[in-house]
């Protein structure tokens, strides 16, 4: 059985769609095995997206996600990865196609709502970031 990491960003706290985020994954029967609310330090956000370093977008990423709450989940089910990323959509709003979540909600690429898990590997150090062993279902 397969988990991802999910989180819904500050524009989606702010915005009030942390239920139909979490609907969508409920409904797809995705289960849900780790959830928290909390406000990432410059340090989290660092790690989280230390792959886009080098990117010019780097800060702009970094004060956007430290910028505010956001709700960090871990989500299992078979091909957890590639499910999830289907339901969020393309990472630009403009080519998230109607039905996704990124398709339905956002329109710029900074705050396009939700993150999720790019493959297995990327998945496996991204709940290690985010979550301890013990804040997860079995
Ligand atoms: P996410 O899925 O969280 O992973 C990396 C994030 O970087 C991505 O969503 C976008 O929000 C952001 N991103 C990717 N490409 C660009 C870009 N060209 N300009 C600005 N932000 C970007």
């Amino acid at each position: 059985m397969e988990r991802t990491f999910i989180m819904v960003k500050p524009d989606g706290v702010e915005r009030r769609l942390v239920g139909e985020i979490v609907r969508r994954f409920e409904q797809k029967g995705l289960r849900l095995v780790g959830m928290k609310l909390l406000w990432p330090d410059r340090e989290l956000a660092e790690n989280h997206y230390a792959v886009h370093r080098e990117r010019p977008f780097f800060q702009d990423l970094v004060n956007f996600i430290t910028g505010g709450p956001v709700v960090a989940m871990v989500w299992e089910g078979p091909n957890a990865v590639r499910l999830t990323r289907a339901l969020i959509g393309a990472t630009n709003p403009l080519d998230a196609a109607p039905g996704t979540i990124r398709g339905d909600f956002a329109t710029e690429i900074t705050t396009n709502l939700v993150h999720g898990s790019d493959s297995v590997e990327t998945a496996e150090k991204e709940i290690a970031l985010w979550f301890r062993p013990e804040e997860l279902l079995r």
